[in-house]
């Protein structure tokens, strides 16, 4: 099983980027995390981080050709406007789950809404590095899922 981790803008900044939000953990240490629970879990893990909204799209494109089992996307603020990756997303038919390091609901009005919500399997938002780790787990689940049905 192949699990697509999909990083938008401003995120190659985590580590650096408002601690007290975020965490002072690096978006590569993530992507270690990531790959170390993704060997626990026996699959394929495979990070892809971008500035540009384009190339979120195309990555998201190649993702449907190439068939990924589930993809996690934490897009930064492209989740609260960007109809771009919302459309691209929308193309998948793999499970997505969208993710988010703090917890969106009690910031800003602006970050409570997802262009993405409706088209999601699910969202995980306010556990810090454990987003991307719940994440994970709930993507291989919902793609075993729907590899046994
Ligand atoms: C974020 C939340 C977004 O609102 C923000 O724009 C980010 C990071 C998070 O992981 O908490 O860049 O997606």
């Amino acid at each position: 099983m192949k699990i697509l981790v999909l990083n938008g803008i401003n995120l190659d900044m985590f580590g650096k980027r408002e601690p007290a939000l975020y965490g002072t953990t690096t978006l590569a240490e993530i992507t270690a995390r990531l790959e170390a629970l993704g060997k626990e879990l026996g699959v394929q893990v495979e990070s892809f981080q971008t500035n540009d909204e384009g190339a979120m799209c195309e990555r998201i494109h190649r993702a449907k050709l190439e068939g990924a089992d589930a993809v996690l996307i934490n897009a930064g603020a492209w989740s609260h406007y960007s109809y771009a990756i919302r459309d691209a997303l929308a193309m998948l038919t793999v499970p997505v789950v969208e993710l988010h390091m703090s917890n969106v609901q009690a910031r800003e009005p602006f970050r409570h809404q997802s262009v993405f919500a409706a088209i999601v399997k699910g969202q995980i938002s306010g556990f810090g590095v454990d987003s991307y780790l719940l994440a994970l787990r709930a993507a291989v689940s919902a793609a075993s899922a729907a590899a046994i049905s």
